[in-house]
């Protein structure tokens, strides 16, 4: 299931949805917010719940918008309601290095039987442990790895023999895209999902070339169309 989208658009998901080609969602508070989304936690659920349908039984990525313990498992447990193929993401830990979010990533998965997505990682050493506290996904930020001059391929190679050596069931999520060939390098480099924008999307697809050869045929159908005619 190699292409997920990152989105919160209903007419973005529709329109690749339609092509075949995603097999997930991806969403954040800060594409939510780029996206226009109004009406809070309401209009987060309605949202979500319109998302998780067009794209169903393939997954939905829904972040938790809280930072203390109790807070994160309450709208974990409440987000993953809203609809049986929508996920929870969690980041590693807060913005002070808060350690409490390693306990609620394990104790949902184990306790409340919430699929979560450990998200915000920069690094193969976090989605290891985040593997090991039992995420059924791993979210490392391809993007901002190589945006701060490290390589994400290496990062990615690397948590990949991680994950395999150690039989675990995590799947790896490289999200953060920044150019139209992030996609399949990742996916080669060990990736088992790639998260992507709708207008990298489109660049995978579209080529100059492409257009030109097709151009070309169509001339000739028509050329050939009146010599045959002829
Ligand atoms: C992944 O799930 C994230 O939503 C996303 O790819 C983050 O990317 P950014 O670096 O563009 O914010």
């Amino acid at each position: 299931m190699p292409i997920f989208i990152d989105s919160s658009k209903i007419e973005e998901i529709e329109k690749y949805n339609k092509l075949g080609i995603l097999r997930g969602v991806t969403t954040n508070p800060t594409i939510m917010m780029k996206d226009g989304l109004t009406g809070g936690i309401e209009g987060i659920k309605k949202r979500s719940i319109e998302i998780a349908k067009i794209v169903h039984p393939y997954p939905v990525s829904v972040e938790v918008m809280n930072n203390d313990k109790e807070g994160m498992i309450q709208q974990a447990i409440e987000f993953s309601k809203w609809a049986d193929n929508i996920n929870i993401k969690i980041p590693i830990h807060g913005p002070n290095g808060e350690l409490d979010n390693l306990e609620v990533i394990h104790e949902l998965e184990n306790k409340h039987n919430v699929r979560i997505n450990v998200t915000a990682m920069m690094s193969a050493q976090q989605c290891f442990l985040a593997a090991l506290a039992g995420a059924t996904y791993v979210s490392i930020f391809g993007g901002r790895i190589n945006n701060m001059g490290f390589n994400s391929i290496k990062e990615i190679k690397k948590l990949r023999k991680l994950i395999d050596e150690f039989d675990l069931e995590t799947k790896i999520i490289v999200g953060s895209t920044r150019e139209v060939l992030n996609v399949v390098e990742w996916i080669e480099a060990g990736a088992h999902i790639v998260t992507t924008t709708p207008k990298l999307v489109e660049g995978m697809i579209i080529h100059p070339y492409t257009k030109e050869t097709v151009q070309m045929f169509l001339n000739d159908a028509k050329n050939l169309e009146k010599a045959l005619n002829q």
